[in-house]
Order: C-alpha cells, then structure tokens, then sequence
C-alpha cells in the first residue's frame, strides 16, 4: 500500500480553520456553541463529506465520520480529537487530531485500502472546560461518565443551561442516548500535539502515551468582609484577597513539595468583589486545576488543600466554601493498541518515546469504553493554550501517517 499524506493540503486546512475564530489571527478563540465553533463544525461535517463519509450527530453534538467497512457489524475503529479552543489559544490543539485523521483517512482511500472494520473520525463536544466549567463534556457522556441528567444541570457564565444552549444549536435529542455500548470500538486512537517540552528536548518525533494524567477541579469561593481602604484598621480586616493569595500559594508548595514531577496545581483564574482600588475585597472566587499521573497522591493534594483551607478560613475569619467540579481517574492506554501504534512507527521507520500525558484529552474517558492509545507530535518550546502554539507540518504529516498506517492495522 503507497500511502501518501498530502501535507499541502493538510497545512492549508489547518490555516483556513484557524480563521474561525471569534478573535484576531494569530489568536484562535473557538469556544464551545459560539458562532465560531458552530462554522467550525459546518466546514468540518463538509470537509468529511467531501471525503465520501457518513455524518451523524449525537445529542450533545459529538459529530461521527464514518467510513463503513465491509464487516459493517463488527466494532469500529475510532480516531478523532477536538476544535474547540480556549480563549486566546493557538492552531494546533485538537485540531491535528481531527483534521490529520481526516487527512489519515483519505490517505487510505487513495491508497485503494478497503476497511473491514469501519473507520469512524469524531469530532468531540467541549473537550476545553471554558463555557461549562467542566472539560470533556462529550466524551464524558459518551462513555457515561457524566448523566444526562448532570450534565442539564451545567450553565454557563451568563447562567444559560447546557439544554438551552443544545437547542439553539439545533441538537434536540436525548442526553440519555449519547453513551456508546462498551464494544462500540474495537480501539481508539487520538494524535495530538504534546503540548510539553519532552519530544523536542529528546529530539524525538513521536510519543507513544502509556498514561494520561488525571484532573481534578473546583472552585473555591472565599468570604470576608469588606470596606473603606483607608479607615478599616489592618488588625481588624477579614480581607478575602489575602486569604485567597495565602491558599493560593498553600496549593502551589503542595504539588511542589509531592515528590514527583507529575503532580502539578494551577490557581487559572481569581475573581475578586468588589474589585476597586480603595475596597477591601469581601469575596473572591478563585479555580484550582490539579493533576497527577497518580490517584492517591492527587487525591493527597487535594486533602492538603483542604487542610489549608481549614487553617486560613480559623485563622483569617472568613468562610470558604468548597465546590468539587471533577475529580477523574488517570487512563492507561491499551498494551494492543500502543503495540499497534509502535509497530506501524518501525515499519514507517520512525523513531518514538513511550511517555505520560500531562494533558486531559478525550482518550482520557474513550478509554472507559474502549481500548484507547494516543500518538503525541511535538510542539515548539512544548508551547500550548497560547497564541504561539507551533507543530511544523513535517511532524504533523508524520504523526498523520503513522495515524494512516495504524488505522489500517487495526481496521484490516
Ligand atoms: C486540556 O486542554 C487540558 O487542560 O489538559
Ligand atoms: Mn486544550
Ligand atoms: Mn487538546
């Protein structure tokens, strides 16, 4: 089998998605169910059609590409990642995974390969946490992860629920319905950009992902008490700024201080009330994003964070308050599926590194469902979820083919 990537047309695709978005190249902002992301899925379900394949959508509008086997029965092979970005993000995230498995498939179609096993590409809902507060969305509900009936609870920032963000998209079906029978695929496979510095430090141009890390989130909101800049005394203050900042870098010595690089905690966003420069804050919200290869030693940060709340909370007299968004087990990938991915990079005679995903992807809940193994490329400076995000095209070409060759493999 002559399989070719065309990479000029990979690139170009890659380019012309990147200006949908609801900010200025080289910004790409593509939030979930805006206008943007909406055209995104519009000129991806094109694309797909384009390329001979069967489109369908479920309820939440995960968006399956199917190329039918012979064996139309028998479980499929899947592949696919994300277009939703963050705000002010870059090209590469999620987008390699969709649009180099489009281009994997077509790949194969040139290549005259007829697959017994269908071959289906999806294209996820919301793998970014942004609108929802929660990442995955899709991939939780199809691996039942999440109920229906806890994912209608979602609002977003302006208090609109997910069912009537569904229904202005268009979807209508039941939330009950998006999870797939364990079974439904025979493996799944995502390629995504590294998004860490590991391959390019190593100088090697694949990753073969052995485990993805497991997140856990929440938003902890912190109330004191308020008041004039100038008169309030300092040792009468219950300032809810200063309790906060003192959590904030409580959680950072704890994941710094866990024993192991894999364990990492991000304080990403801090709203602070009344937010004027003469008033002392009286509430603040803030997030906290924490990760581990490991699930007992996260879990033991988050015991940590607690403590430090306990401790703060007497000791400043403000009331805090705990809300658990997500607390997810890692994934191990499937000893077949990362052989099978391994042998179609020897065969290709490319050189690669078993390694951890410090990243969430949607492989991380698939692999409730199904064998799952992911194939990282490497980024530049392991850059990502910012503007200057860059994959060279030969390595997204590469991870593409080896994509290709793997989809052959498993489908044949
Ligand atoms: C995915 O975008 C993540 O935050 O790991
Ligand atoms: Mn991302
Ligand atoms: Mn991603």
């Amino acid at each position: 089998m002559n399989l070719e990537i065309d990479s000029a047309r990979l690139l170009s695709e890659i380019e012309a998605l990147a200006l949908i978005s609801e900010a200025e190249p080289p910004v790409v902002t593509r939030i979930v169910f805006t206008p943007a992301d909406m055209r995104a899925r519009a000129w991806f379900v094109d694309h797909c059609r384009a390329a001979g394949l069967a489109v369908r959508q479920d309820a939440v509008g995960n968006t399956f590409a199917r190329w039918q086997g012979s064996n139309p029965a028998a479980p499929a092979v899947g592949t696919g990642s994300h277009l939703d970005a963050i705000p002010n993000a870059g090209k590469y995230d999620g987008v390699v995974g969709v649009l180099g498995g489009l281009e994997a498939i077509r790949a194969l179609q040139r290549a005259g390969f007829h697959p017994n096993h269908s071959i289906e590409l999806l294209l996820f809902t919301s793998e970014e946490p942004t609108r929802f507060g929660i990442g995955c969305l899709g991939s939780r509900l199809l691996s039942g992860t999440l109920s229906g009936d806890a994912a209608r609870k979602l609002r977003d920032s302006n208090a609109e629920s997910l069912d009537e963000v569904l229904r202005k998209a268009g979807l209508s079906g039941k939330l009950e319905q998006v999870q797939l029978p364990r079974g439904y695929y025979k493996a799944f496979l995502e390629l995504h950009i590294e998004q860490g510095p590991v391959l390019e430090r190593e100088r090697v141009p694949l990753g073969i992902v052995t485990k993805i890390a497991a997140p856990a989130s929440a938003r902890i909101s912190i109330e004191g008490a308020g008041g004039h800049a100038g008169t309030v005394l300092m040792a009468d203050r219950r300032d809810a700024l200063c309790a906060a900042s003192e959590l904030i870098l409580a959680i950072e010595n704890a994941a710094r201080t866990s024993g192991s690089i894999d364990t990492v905690a991000t304080v990403g966003m801090c709203e602070v009330f009344p937010g004027a420069i003469n008033s002392i804050p009286s509430q603040v919200r803030i997030s906290v994003d924490i990760r581990d290869t490991d699930l007992a030693r996260r879990d033991g940060l988050m015991c940590a964070m607690e403590t430090a709340v306990k401790q703060i909370r007497d000791r400043r007299s403000v009331s805090v308050r705990i809300e658990l968004l997500n607390a997810d087990a890692p994934a191990e990938c499937e000893p077949k599926v990362m052989d099978a991915l391994a042998a179609s990079c020897r065969k290709l005679g490319q050189k690669f590194l078993p390694m951890v995903s410090r990243a969430y992807h949607d492989s991380l809940f698939m692999a409730r469902i199904a064998p799952v193994a992911m194939l990282f490329i490497p980024c530049r400076n392991g850059y990502s979820h910012r503007p200057d995000e860059y994959a060279s095209i030969e390595d997204i070409a590469r991870g593409a083919l080896v994509l290709a060759e793997t989809l052959a493999s498993l489908s044949a």
